[in-house]
C-alpha cells in the first residue's frame, strides 16, 4: 500500500451462505462445529481488511475509519490472541476494515471479516498463508468464516479434523454451476440475538436441538450430491429443509429465537409462488430477517421482480459463486 510502512498487509473476502447450515458447536472454546455445512462463497460484496503492526499495548480496530464497538473490538482481540499464540509474537495490530456490509447486520459480514483478517494477520506475522491454514485460523474468529477462505462451493466438516486443525475446502469450483444468489435485504427489525449466543441457547434449551444435529448430516450429503449433479430441485428441497429445521430448533429455544420477520415470510411465499409457476429457485435464511434466493443465471430478473413484489424489501443484491481470499488480484468487473 503506497505511503504505508512495510508492515501493512491487506486482504479481501466476501460473505458465504450456507445451503446445509451450521448451527451449534461441539466445542465452544475451540470453535468446532457440531454439524457439517456446505456453502457458496460469493464474489462480493468484498470486505477489505488492512493491518499494521503498531507500537501499542492493545490492538486498535476501526470500521470505515471509526472505532468499532467494545464487543467487536474484544472479539477481534481474542481472535488475534489465537494468531499471536500460533506465531509466537506479542505485538499489537491496527485493524482497519472498509467495504462489505456492517458487522452483525445478519449478512454474514463476520465471515468475510475474519476470513480477510486471518489472511492479513497470517501474512503480517509470517504464519502459513495456504488456504487450509488460513481457513483453520479464520474459524477461530467465527466458524462460518472458515468457509469464506476457499472459493466456490465449500465444505466444512468436523469429521475432517486432523488434531485441532479443521479447515474448509472447495468441493466444487465456482464455475461448476452457473447460479446466482439474490440477497433480499429486509428492513431491520428489533435487534436480533447474534449467531454465537443464539446457537448456544438452542443447544442448551431447545428440545429439538438433538434432532437437528442428528438430521443435519443426511441433509448435508443430499446438498452435496445435488450440487455435484447440478440438480436445482434436489438442492432446493434439501437446503430449504436445512434452513427450516435450523429455525425450528431455534424457535423452540427458551426464550425463543425468532429470526424471521413478517417480510421474510412474505419473500419465502413469493419464492414458493415463483417455483409453482415454473421458475427454478429456492430460499435460505440465516440468523436475521434477510432472505437469500438461489436460481440459475437466466432466472435472475424474474426472481428479482417476484421478491420485490413481496414487499418490505429494502434492496436486492445479486451475486455469483466466487470469492476466496487467495486471489492474487482484486476482482474484475462483471
Ligand atoms: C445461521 O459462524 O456467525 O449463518 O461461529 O459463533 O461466529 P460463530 O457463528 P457464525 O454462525 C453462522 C450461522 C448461520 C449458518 C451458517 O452460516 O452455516
Amino acid at each position: 500500500v503506497p505511503g504505508r510502512g512495510s508492515s501493512a498487509h491487506t486482504a479481501e473476502a466476501a460473505p458465504n451462505f450456507a445451503l446445509a447450515k451450521y448451527w451449534g458447536k461441539a466445542d465452544d472454546a475451540a470453535m468446532v462445529p457440531a454439524v457439517p455445512s456446505l456453502s457458496i462463497t460469493l464474489d462480493g460484496p468484498l470486505t477489505r481488511v488492512t493491518v499494521h503492526e503498531i507500537d501499542a499495548a492493545e490492538d486498535e480496530v476501526t470500521l470505515d475509519g471509526e472505532p468499532v464497538d467494545e464487543r467487536w473490538r474484544a472479539r477481534t482481540r481474542r481472535f488475534l490472541d489465537v494468531a499471536r499464540c500460533r506465531a509466537r509474537v506479542r505485538g499489537s495490530l491496527r485493524v482497519e476494515t472498509t467495504g462489505g456490509v456492517p458487522p452483525a447486520a445478519g449478512l454474514a459480514s463476520s465471515a468475510a471479516y475474519f476470513a480477510a483478517l486471518a489472511r492479513a494477520a497470517s501474512e503480517t506475522w509470517g504464519l502459513d498463508t495456504g488456504t487450509d491454514a488460513v481457513s483453520d485460523l479464520a474459524r477461530r474468529g467465527s466458524v462460518s468464516a472458515a468457509r469464506s477462505v476457499p472459493a466456490g462451493f465449500v465444505v466444512l466438516d468436523p469429521d475432517h479434523a486432523r488434531g485441532d486443525v479443521l479447515a474448509a475446502h472447495t468441493a466444487f469450483p465456482a464455475r461448476h454451476w452457473d447460479l446466482a444468489v439474490l440477497v433480499a435485504v429486509v428492513d431491520p427489525g428489533p435487534k436480533e440475538v447474534g449467531s454465537s449466543d443464539g446457537m448456544k441457547r438452542t443447544r442448551e434449551t431447545s428440545p429439538y436441538y438433538p434432532a437437528w444435529v442428528e438430521s443435519s448430516r443426511e441433509l448435508f450429503e443430499r446438498c452435496l450430491r445435488a450440487v455435484e449433479d447440478r440438480d436445482l430441485a434436489g438442492l432446493g428441497a434439501a437446503a430449504e429443509s436445512s434452513c427450516t429445521r435450523m429455525h425450528a430448533a431455534a424457535l423452540a429455544a427458551e426464550p425463543p429465537l425468532l429470526y424471521l420477520a413478517p417480510a421474510t415470510l412474505g419473500i419465502i411465499d413469493a419464492v414458493r409462488r415463483l417455483r409453482s409457476e415454473g421458475t427454478g429457485c429456492f430460499y435460505t435464511v440465516d440468523a436475521g430477517p434477510q432472505v437469500k434466493v438461489v436460481c440459475p443465471e437466466q432466472e435472475v430478473e424474474r426472481v428479482r421482480e417476484g421478491i420485490r413484489a413481496a414487499g418490505g424489501v429494502h434492496r436486492v443484491l445479486v451475486h455469483r459463486p466466487g470469492g476466496g481470499t487467495a486471489r492474487p488480484e482484486a476482482s474484475g468487473d462483471h
